[in-house]
């Protein structure tokens, strides 16, 4: 389907869970975060149903995104689910790598083959900073395990100030080459004021080409991470949802007044 401005769109992130195992700076507050109930949280059967009316109406690739996915009890499940659809060509997801090492082999054997894991440094110091309670050795082995189940492309998301000139940044970088990882270099953007920049060595970032939708946890379908505006799944009907939600896609993207990222999946 194509939007107001001709972008095809054909891109769905979905969001499985506003839960994460971490507390990133950039992302969450370190207190007062609120969680959506349980029971709002769209069901497997909901994500996959809505999933295949996606792809009915021509889109081709799908991220999984949390929060962290790999806290949402029964993920591999759900992969399997979503790898059985037919008509996806690219089936992704977007990890901040901490339970890898658990969840690699499962996850390639149902179905999923490509990766992002989140490594804005690899100071194991700087890393527990960034993330609050993190530890950098957790995302390392799961990158390793990852690498040795198969999984083709590995992405690695760094955040970074401004540029992949930055000291962190270059570490990444050289980290990445070594070990045939992909890096991609994210501005941090300020959700209050709708600075973002866009991804080096990605395609997020570039309204003009920008062809995804993001589906929230709890089945608020986003035209953009910029915008507050969102259309309800369950209330509209998917297929309604996902034609008004491509209808009401903005030329660029505005101030998010929410500012936090932990619901949207970055
Ligand atoms: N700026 C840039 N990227 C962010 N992410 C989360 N918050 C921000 C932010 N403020 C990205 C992280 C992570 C992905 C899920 O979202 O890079 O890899
Ligand atoms: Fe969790 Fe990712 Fe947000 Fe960090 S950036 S707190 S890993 S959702």
């Amino acid at each position: 389907m194509f939007d107001q401005y001709n972008r095809r769109i054909n891109y769905l992130r979905i969001s499985v869970t506003d839960r994460c195992n971490l507390r990133c700076t950039y992302c969450m507050p370190e207190v007062g975060i609120t969680q959506i109930p349980h029971d709002q949280i769209l069901t497997f059967e909901e994500i996959v149903e809505f999933t295949k009316i996606a792809v009915r109406l021509g889109f081709e690739k799908v991220r999984i995104t949390g929060g962290e996915p790999l806290v949402r009890k029964g993920i591999v499940e759900l992969v399997r689910m979503i790898s059985n659809i037919e008509g996806i060509a690219d089936f992704g997801m977007t990890t901040n790598g901490t339970l890898l090492s658990n969840f690699a082999q499962d996850l390639f054997k149902a179905g999923l083959k490509r990766i992002n894991v989140s490594l804005d440094t690899l100071n194991p110091e700087k890393y527990s900073q960034i993330t609050r309670v993190g530890k950098l050795s957790d995302v390392l082995e799961g990158l390793d395990h990852a690498k040795k189940v198969g999984f083709n492309p590995i992405k690695l998301n760094c955040v970074v100030e401004k540029d992949s000139s930055e000291p962190d940044a270059l570490a990444v970088k050289e980290f990445a080459q070594r070990n045939g990882f992909i890096a991609r270099f994210i501005p941090k953007m300020d959700l209050d004021e709708g600075t973002h920049g866009v991804v080096e060595g990605g395609e997020g970032g570039n309204c003009s080409t920008c062809n995804r939708l993001r589906l929230t946890a709890n089945g608020i379908l986003k035209p953009c991470l910029f915008s507050d505006s969102g259309f309800n799944i369950r209330e509209l009907g998917f297929e309604k949802a996902i034609e008004m939600t491509i209808k009401h896609k903005p030329a660029c993207g505005m101030i998010n007044l929410s500012g936090e990222f932990y619901n949207i999946g970055g």
